[in-house]
């Protein structure tokens, strides 16, 4: 596929005209109507964020300069190799390194010199206490401190604390001294994994936080150039952006813990709770999204965001209620997700064969960071279960952390002699599974669905003990 999706991303979006409320201004200035292609960009760090952004503005016309300190990285990328399982990711570097408007470096000052927008972009792990550990971040300001011109405009893409685009600012024109101030601006990033380069070209809205405004429309027009339709586009101060993607993060886990525990309750009253979550759903207030049971929330951003929100708040002096308590319920319902299969192999781990479908935090990515499934396996293994499990796309990545499961080559494999099956990821693999011929495999066939992916009546049907959340 040499041009993915460029046609209909190169379309120009039109403009959401929204009045202004609070600090937030919507873009309604018929000057910066036009799309600008052709900006020289920087995007530091090559991660899930830095890749697809660097793909996206390419794709969008620009030329982009991708920096990776990771030297094998930079050169597997430059040769178009990219390991990162993303929906259409592999297909637009390559054709943006063929296109020549995408290219890779490990040279973070010399990849800096000419280009007009500087994009940060790299990880912001938790530190050990749950706040954020900018060590990369800083690294590269301080790299950056040294080469910046006024001329050029940096971009906080990276998930950061309150206040640090300013102590960017405040650290970049330092040096800068008398010559100028160089502007930062705070570009928070919404990107879910799997459908990342969709969510690029169709966002919700993009927020974008500064308080010089030339700079600022620079970063508008940047995105705008690849819109494939209109989006709302939030121009506001750095603070604002940066709390922004806390906000939103920390309200996803609290749908999700809402959700969750609703299933608790469902589970005690015999009712669906699919059922209940549709009809809620159809309140236009409250929206169907971000309903799906599962076995507890995870993955790289909502429960570090939710971790780094409480840790802001507790330095701010806030004692806050509810955000600990999404963690805590998160935590239970882990618990809860275990809980129904000791039920379902009679009360023990202890030398159980247990079969893991799934092992990705989601489907269709091969993460595993903050996975449930292997927050649940890991229990299973500490008392005395033996644990074999596949996962479509996630095996290599979990296998180091938990090296005494046996990774199958088949969903069925897994079902092979064991005395529970749990599904922990909904890949739709699994959905259309041979559950009939997993049936034949298993002494006795139970399943935990910990995703309410199957049909309890289906599975029923081929002979299985069935126990969803809440069904
Ligand atoms: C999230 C945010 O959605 C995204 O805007 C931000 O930029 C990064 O963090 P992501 O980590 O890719 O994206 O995951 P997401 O799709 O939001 O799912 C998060 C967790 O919630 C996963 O464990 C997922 O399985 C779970 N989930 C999601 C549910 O259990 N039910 C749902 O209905 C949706």
């Amino acid at each position: 596929m040499d041009n993915p999706v460029s046609d209909h991303a190169r379309t120009e979006a039109g403009q959401s005209r929204m009045p202004a409320t609070g600090n937030a201004n919507w873009l309604a200035d018929p000057a910066h109507e036009a799309p600008v292609t052709g900006t020289r960009v920087c995007v530091i760090g090559a991660g899930f964020v830095g890749l697809v952004t660097a793909a996206g503005l390419a794709q969008s016309g620009h030329t982009v300069v991708c920096v990776e300190k990771n030297e094998q990285k930079a050169a597997e990328l430059a040769n178009g190799d990219v390991s990162l399982y993303e929906r259409d990711l592999p297909e637009m570097v390559n054709a943006n390194l063929r296109r020549k408007r995408l290219s890779f470096s490990t040279d973070l000052a010399s990849s800096v010199v000419d280009q007009d927008v500087i994009l940060v972009a790299v990880s912001t792990p938790p530190s050990s206490q749950g706040q954020v550990d900018l060590t990369a971040f800083d690294e590269v300001l301080a790299t950056l401190a040294t080469v910046i011109r006024p001329d050029q405009v940096v971009v906080i893409k990276s998930t950061v604390p309150v206040g640090t685009a300013r102590r960017a600012a405040e650290c970049l024109n330092r040096t800068i001294g008398k010559t100028g101030q160089v502007p930062v601006v705070s570009c928070p990033e919404f990107l879910r994994e799997s459908t990342a380069i969709y969510d690029y070209f169709h966002p919700a809205r993009i927020v974008v936080g500064g308080s010089n405004r030339e700079a600022v429309d620079r970063v508008v027009r940047l995105y705008r150039a690849g819109l494939a339709e209109a989006a709302p586009i939030v121009v506001t101060e750095n603070e604002i952006a940066e709390l922004v993607k806390y906000a939103a993060n920390v309200y996803l886990a609290m749908r999700l813990s809402y959700i969750n525990e609703l299933s608790a309750v469902c589970d005690a009253l015999h009712v669906a709770v699919g059922d209940v979550a549709y009809t809620m759903g159809l309140d236009r207030r409250i929206g169907s999204k971000y309903l799906a049971v599962g076995p507890g929330f995870g993955g790289s951003c909502l429960p570090k965001d939710l971790d780094a929100y409480i840790a802001m708040a507790e330095r701010l002096g806030i004692d806050l209620v509810l955000a600990p308590a999404i963690r805590e319920s998160n935590q239970r319902h882990l618990a809860r997700t275990v809980q129904k299969v000791r039920g379902v192999v009679g009360g023990d781990f202890k030398g159980k064969r247990i079969g893991a479908l799934g092992l990705a935090f989601k489907a269709h990515t091969h993460d595993v960071r903050s996975s449930p499934a292997l927050a649940v396996i890991q229990v299973f293994l500490s008392e005395g279960a033996v644990v074999r499990a596949f996962d479509p796309a996630a095996m290599a990545q979990a296998q180091p952390l938990i090296p005494q499961v046996t990774m199958c080559e088949t969903a069925l494999d897994v079902a092979t002699e064991a005395d529970a099956l749990v599904l922990l990821t909904e890949w739709p693999e699994f959905q259309v599974l041979d559950w009939a011929e997993a049936r034949r495999r298993m002494p006795e066939a139970r399943i935990v669905d910990a995703r309410n992916l199957l049909s309890p009546e289906m599975m029923r049907r081929h002979g299985f003990l069935y126990v969803g959340l809440g069904q």
